[in-house]
C-alpha cells in the first residue's frame, strides 16, 4: 500500500491522548514552550529507538565503545570548540506583533514558497506535454520558470550573508523580498541581531565570570575530552569509534513543529577516530552504515534523502545529512561530519595536554582525524510517530465507516508487543490462561495485560 503524510496536528493530538508525550508543566499556563515530557508509552517507544541505535553502533561493532559523559562540562571547553564565540543564531523581531524569528529560516521558508510555486508550475506543465517528473525537458521548464530562478537568486544571497554574518545583508533580504511575519503578514521588522545558543548558569554559590558554566549544547565534546581515557583504558588501535546518548541543551529562539526543535533534547552521537587521509573512505562507509539502520527500521528509502552541505563549517571538509519527509517536508535528522583534527587539535592548545596517538603500523604519533555520526533521539522519535500514523475506516456497529488510527510500528521499536486480552472477565479459566501467557512472556517482552 502507497505510505502517505499524516497531519502533524493529528501527530501531537494523538501523542497527548495516548501517553507518547506531553507539553512539559503544562498546568502551569499551557506549560514551558519547547519542552515535552515523554508518557507511558513514549517512554517505550524512545528506550526501543535509543536500544536499536547503541546496538548497531555499540553492540554489532568490535571497535566501537561507549560513554556516558556528564552534563556539565569545564567551561573552556566550549572555548575550545568555538561554541562561546560562534553558536548563535541570527533573530530578528517583528514590531507589529512582537514576534521572534530566526532570520535565515524566514528567508529559507521563502525560497521554499518560491520552489513550491515553480514546481506546480512545472507539474502543470508536464501533465500537458505529457513528460515524466524529474525528466530532462520537465527540469529544464522548471529551472527556467520565474520563481525557481528567483528562490536561486535568493539563496545565494543568503549563502553569502550567512557566510560573511553579514546582519545587515540578512535584514536587506527581508526588506527587498518582502517577506512578511508568516502569522499576521506585517514587515515592520527590527534589525538582526545574534542570540547566543547555549544556556548559561553557574557553578557553586558565587555568581560572576568564573563560575559561569554552560548546558552541553552537544554530547561530542564529553567523547573528545575523553578520547585518551577511553582509548588507552580499552587499548584501541585506530580506527575505532566512542558512542554516547545524552541530553543537549539549546535555547532555540523559535521552536515550533512541535519536538523537532527542542529546548532540552537527546543526541546519539559517535565520534570514529581514523589514521589522517583516509577520512573519505570512513566518511563514505558510515554514511552508507547510518542510512541503512533507517531502511532497517522499516522507513521506505522515499521517504529518505542525502542533503550535501554545500557550505561548510570551518573545521570539516565534508558533511552530509539525512533527512526524512516529515508532515512539513524534508528535514535533517542525522548529520554525518567529517570533522578533521579540529577538535582534539583545539582541545590540545586550550588544556596544554598532548591529545596524539602512537600508530605502531606507521610508526608515527599524529592527533587522529574524525568522523561524526549525529542524530536527535526525540527527531527519530518524531519520524516514526509520523511514519506509522494511519488513519483506516472501518464498518461501525450502525452501518456507517468509522475512522480509527493505528500506529503501524516496526515490531523492534513498538512500544508494546504484544496484547493478552481475556475475553471473557467473568471465566476464573480464562482469566488464569491469560494469566499465564502473561507471566510466561513478560520476562522477555513489553505485553500488555
Ligand atoms: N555534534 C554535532 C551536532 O550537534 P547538529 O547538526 O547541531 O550537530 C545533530 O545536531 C542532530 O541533533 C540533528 O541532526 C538533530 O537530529 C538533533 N538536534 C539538533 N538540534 C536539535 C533541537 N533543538 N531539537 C531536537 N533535535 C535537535
Amino acid at each position: 500500500m502507497q505510505k502517505t503524510q499524516a497531519d502533524l496536528q493529528n501527530i501531537v493530538s494523538h501523542s497527548k491522548q495516548y501517553g507518547f508525550i506531553f507539553q512539559s508543566s503544562e498546568i502551569y499556563e499551557g506549560g514551558l514552550g519547547a519542552v515535552y515530557d515523554y508518557g507511558p508509552l513514549g517512554v517505550l517507544l524512545k528506550r526501543n529507538i535509543s536500544d536499536a541505535w547503541w546496538k548497531a553502533m555499540v553492540q554489532y561493532n568490535e571497535n566501537v565503545v561507549g560513554l556516558d559523559a556528564a552534563i556539565l562540562m569545564h567551561p573552556k571547553v566550549w572555548k575550545a570548540s568555538g561554541h562561546v564565540d560562534a553558536f548563535h543564531d541570527p533573530l530578528i523581531d517583528n514590531k507589529d506583533s512582537k514576534k521572534r524569528y530566526r532570520a535565515d529560516t524566514l528567508i529559507e521558508n521563502y525560497i521554499q514558497k518560491l520552489q513550491n510555486k515553480a514546481l506546480k508550475d512545472a507539474n502543470k506543465k508536464a501533465k500537458k506535454q505529457g513528460w515524466e517528473i524529474n525528466s530532462p525537458e520537465y527540469t529544464n521548464y522548471l529551472h527556467k520558470t520565474r520563481h525557481w530562478k528567483k528562490a536561486y537568486e535568493v539563496q545565494e544571497r543568503l549563502n553569502k550573508a550567512l557566510q560573511n554574518e553579514d546582519l545587515q545583508e540578512l535584514k536587506q533580504i527581508i526588506l527587498d523580498y518582502e517577506i512578511a511575519d508568516p502569522e499576521t503578514g506585517s514587515k515592520n521588522w527590527t534589525d538582526v541581531r545574534l542570540f547566543q545558543l547555549m544556556f548559561k548558569t553557574q557553578l557553586g554559590a558565587i555568581s560572576g565570570e568564573a563560575s559561569d558554566i554552560f548546558l552541553r549544547p552537544e554530547t561530542a565534546q564529553g567523547i573528545f575530552v575523553n578520547f585518551l581515557n577511553v582509548q588507552k583504558a580499552m587499548r584501541l588501535s585506530i580506527p575505532f569509534g566512542i558512542a554516547q546518548i545524552g541530553k543537549a541543551f539549546r535555547n532555540e529562539i523559535i521552536a515550533r513543529q512541535f519536538i523537532f526543535r527542542m529546548r532540552e533534547f537527546e543526541q546519539m552521537e559517535m565520534q570514529f577516530f581514523v589514521r589522517p587521509g583516509t577520512e573519505m573512505k570512513w566518511f563514505e562507509y558510515w554514511k552508507e552504515q547510518r542510512y541503512n539502520w533507517y531502511l532497517a527500521l522499516g522507513i521506505k528509502p522515499e521517504f529518505l534523502r542525502f542533503h550535501k552541505h554545500e557550505k561548510l563549517a570551518h573545521y570539516a571538509n565534508a558533511a552530509e545529512d539525512i533527512e526524512f519527509n516529515f508532515p512539513f517536508g524534508f528535514k535533517e535528522i542525522e548529520g554525518i561530519h567529517s570533522r578533521t583534527d579540529f577538535d582534539l587539535k583545539r582541545h590540545q592548545e586550550f588544556s596544554g595536554k598532548k591529545l596524539q596517538y602512537y600508530d605502531s603500523e606507521i610508526q608515527q604519533s599524529y592527533v587522529p582525524y574524525v568522523i561524526e555520526t549525529s542524530c536527535g533521539l526525540d527527531r527519530i522519535f518524531l519520524m516514526m510517530m509520523s511514519y506509522a500514523y494511519t488513519e483506516e475506516e472501518v464498518p461501525s456497529a450502525k452501518g456507517t465507516p468509522e475512522k480509527r488510527v493505528v500506529m503501524k510500528f516496526s515490531p523492534v521499536i513498538a512500544p508494546i508487543k504484544a496484547a493478552i486480552l481475556p475475553l471473557v472477565r467473568k471465566e476464573p479459566q480464562m482469566v488464569e490462561i491469560a494469566r499465564n501467557i502473561f507471566n510466561d512472556l513478560k520476562y522477555d517482552f513489553q505485553v500488555h495485560y
